[in-house]
């Protein structure tokens, strides 16, 4: 039995922000970093997801390389052997995947998607791509090729893997054959990631939406190139409340409450154990002021690192990854050809 694949995706956009970071990119990281030889981890560039809305093409592959970038000064151990680097689009299994899946997906369950509805809410139809709308199709195959048991994700990509789930055990149903690995249900992923599985760290400015790469102004967003000063600046001016009380309630204090799990996230350590050192505080300044060192020093030393990134090693990581990824997802992709004909 070879060892359970952990995997995940980042898409190649903007720069990342700390939601990413900490939603999905330090989960993986810390299990490639402690449990080296339990679990194989794969950490890929999803850039065929990177237009499913407009961007700028011309600097498509700036951004590609800037993640993988990201990715190892985030940690990533590039001489673990049992860790796989690699690009969506150099793996050609996964569209061809997704076509197949496609003509087994409803078009009522991508209807559903709570991210879709929320992203084209103020768009015509005409505005809106089919990209845009069957890319968890793409995001269950890009899963289901590895065989992926555990995917860190943040809680807006809940929907998606849940469909993941429902797309692989429909198949292997279909066609009364293994198939496909069903991925862990979400609570068993929960529990498995403990706390950092399902997170949603909020928008600073406006502390009920999740922080996001798209928000209208970068003021909410701690981008993990922002410098220590902007990202100072940025969370001292962080939305809070009137009710003069550092206390972690997600309901009622949501700008508060950000700001702990930030903190606690970042310092590992546990939220409520944090909230209470600051109970009876009726200023929300000084919470401000430990947050915004606590962000500044970890963005200095991240940015410490990423400026020694060797691109040389990280090519010659993607190049051995690639090689065999595209052996692997051609031989689960094969199994699904014959099963549904095609050989
Ligand atoms: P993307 O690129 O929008 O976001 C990457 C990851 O960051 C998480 N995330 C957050 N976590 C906590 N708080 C936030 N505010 C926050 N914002 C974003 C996202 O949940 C995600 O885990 N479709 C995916 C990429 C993808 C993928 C995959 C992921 C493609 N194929 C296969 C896992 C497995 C996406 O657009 O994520």
């Amino acid at each position: 039995m070879s060892n359970p694949v952990i995997l995940t995706g980042i898409r190649a956009n903007n720069d990342l922000h700390i939601g990413n970071y900490l939603g999905a990119l330090l989960p993986l990281i810390d299990l490639a970093r402690h449990y080296a030889g339990e679990y194989e981890i794969n950490l890929f560039v999803p850039d065929l997801h990177s237009f499913t809305t407009p961007i700028d093409h011309g600097t498509l592959q700036e951004g590609i390389e800037t993640n993988l970038k990201l990715y190892v000064a985030a940690g990533l151990p590039l001489d673990n052997p049992a860790v796989y680097l690699y690009r969506q689009s150099q793996v050609p299994a996964h569209s061809e995947l997704t076509w197949i899946l496609d003509c087994f997906t409803g078009v009522g369950e991508m209807q559903r998607m709570t991210q879709f509805k929320e992203k084209t809410a103020q768009l015509s139809s005409d505005r809106v791509s089919v990209g845009l709308f069957h890319y968890p199709v793409l995001m269950a195959a890009d899963i289901l090729l590895y065989r992926a048991s555990y995917v860190p994700v943040g809680e807006d990509q809940t929907q998606h893997l849940e469909f993941a789930r429902d797309i692989a055990e429909r198949m292997n149903k279909r066609f009364n054959k293994e198939l496909f690995t069903i991925p862990k249900a979400v609570a068993e992923q929960h529990r498995f990631f403990g706390k950092d599985q399902g997170l949603r760290i909020k928008d600073l400015v406006d502390p009920t939406k999740k922080m996001s790469k798209s928000s209208v102004s970068d003021k909410g967003t701690l981008f993990l190139t922002d410098t220590p000063d902007v990202a100072r600046s940025k969370i001292m001016s962080a939305t809070t409340d009137s009710l003069n009380s550092v206390r972690y309630d997600k309901d009622k204090q949501p700008g508060v409450s950000n700001l702990l799990d930030l903190m606690a996230l970042l310092r590992g350590q546990s939220v409520l154990e944090l909230a209470h050192a600051y109970e009876g505080q009726t200023q929300y300044g000084p919470l401000k002021h430990d947050v915004a060192d606590t962000v500044s020093g970890f963005l200095q030393e991240f940015q410490n690192t990423l400026a020694q990134v060797d691109m040389d090693a990280v090519r010659a990581k993607l190049e051995h990854s690639e090689k065999i990824m595209n052996e692997r997802a051609n031989s689960v992709l094969h199994v699904v050809q014959q099963a549904v004909g095609l050989r």
